[in-house]
């Protein structure tokens, strides 16, 4: 039987409309959700205009690059290290550079070595004494190493562990209670993907950043009742001093800067990632390239091609140091 041209033509008419209208409604739907999306980011994001920011190793690399790129968001920085002239000579460049968006500060400095307990305690009183209180505790500081675990001394094992891994978490818990107390704070972790992975003959180094992963971690979990955020970053290589200040086997400096680490990321790149990680209270972030990265998942998905890998890459670095 034929049907007549006027029903067909009304069929048509009325699933174009019901097409129409389904359409609208995802249509509004997506809307909906990227509008809530938006203004869920932007409620997270944290402001650090006056926010009191600490970064361990604001020296040098890195951990420079941010006390840089904090300034310039309105941060009252206090800067930690070693070394009070190099730390003095970045208090005058920031209070050099002026920027119209924010309201800038004068730094503060706080020298300690953390690989000393004792001076950590002290460092952490007279960190809390420059504003009473801290809002975000950037653990940056650290060091690498390079060595074959078959030559490399205990001591130099826990040298490593001592800078990278107790003397953070000591510094940590000293400033927590301030922050428990207010119900507030941030502590953001620079680790490395060495700290998801281990390469070889980077034992000690890849050990400290499993720990400071590890910990930190555990610390997210517990906080999260007081309202105080961790953020564990985990970059690639970044084109830094790292690799000449490593500590080798024997406990002597390294001193060679490596192709991987000279090829790196500029740190001030690096150090915007940082920023804007802690503005959106990142919980664990890779800031490292597609290879790395896909290390990563194999390493937990294939275990067994990740091990026949890093073990083709220790043949290829022993054959390379024989010849
Ligand atoms: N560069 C990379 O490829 C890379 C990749 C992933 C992760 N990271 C991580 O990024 C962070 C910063 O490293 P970087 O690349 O910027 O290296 P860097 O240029 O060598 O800076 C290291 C900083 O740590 C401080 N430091 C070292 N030993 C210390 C100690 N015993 N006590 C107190 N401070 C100490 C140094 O300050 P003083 O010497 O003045 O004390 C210096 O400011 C490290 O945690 C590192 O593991 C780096």
């Amino acid at each position: 039987m034929l049907r007549s041209p006027r029903r067909s033509v009304s069929k048509y008419w009325g699933m174009d409309k019901m097409f129409g209208s389904m359409a609208s409604v995802l249509l509004v739907g997506l809307g909906g959700l990227v509008l809530y999306r938006l203004l869920q980011r932007l409620r997270q994001k944290a402001c650090l205009q006056d926010a009191v920011v600490v970064i361990t190793g604001a020296s040098s690399g890195l951990g420079k690059e941010c006390a840089r790129v904090f300034h310039a968001a309105g941060a009252k920085l206090i800067l930690c290290g070693r070394n009070r002239n190099l730390l003095q000579e970045l208090v005058e460049e920031l209070g050099a550079v002026a920027d119209s968006k924010h309201k800038t500060y004068t730094a503060s400095i706080v020298t300690f070595d953390l690989s000393k307990v004792e001076e950590v305690a002290q460092a952490a009183e007279d960190i809390l004494k420059c504003h009473g209180y801290v809002d975000v505790l950037i653990n940056n500081a650290g060091i690498s190493f390079r060595g074959n675990i078959l030559n490399t001394h205990i001591d130099v094992h826990k040298e490593v562990m001592e800078i990278n891994y107790f003397g953070p978490i000591a510094l940590t818990q000293a400033i927590l209670p301030s922050m428990v107390q207010r119900q507030r704070g941030q502590v953001v972790v620079i680790s490395s993907i060495q700290g998801k992975i281990s390469i070889p003959f980077r034992s000690a180094y890849a050990a400290s950043k499993h720990a400071t992963q590890a910990y930190f971690d555990c610390l997210r979990a517990e906080l999260e009742q007081y309202g105080i955020k961790v953020s564990v970053l985990s970059p690639g290589y970044i084109r830094t001093s790292l690799s000449l200040n490593a500590v080798t086997g024997n406990g002597s400096k390294y001193g060679v800067l490596d192709r991987n680490t000279a090829e790196g990321r500029d740190p001030w790149e690096v150090a915007g990632a940082v920023l804007e990680a802690t503005e959106r209270r990142r919980k664990d972030a890779m800031m490292a390239g597609a290879i790395p990265c896909l290390a990563v998942y194999i390493r937990t998905l294939w275990p067994s091609l990740f091990f026949r890998l890093m073990a083709g890459r220790a043949r290829k670095e022993h054959k390379a140091k024989d010849q």
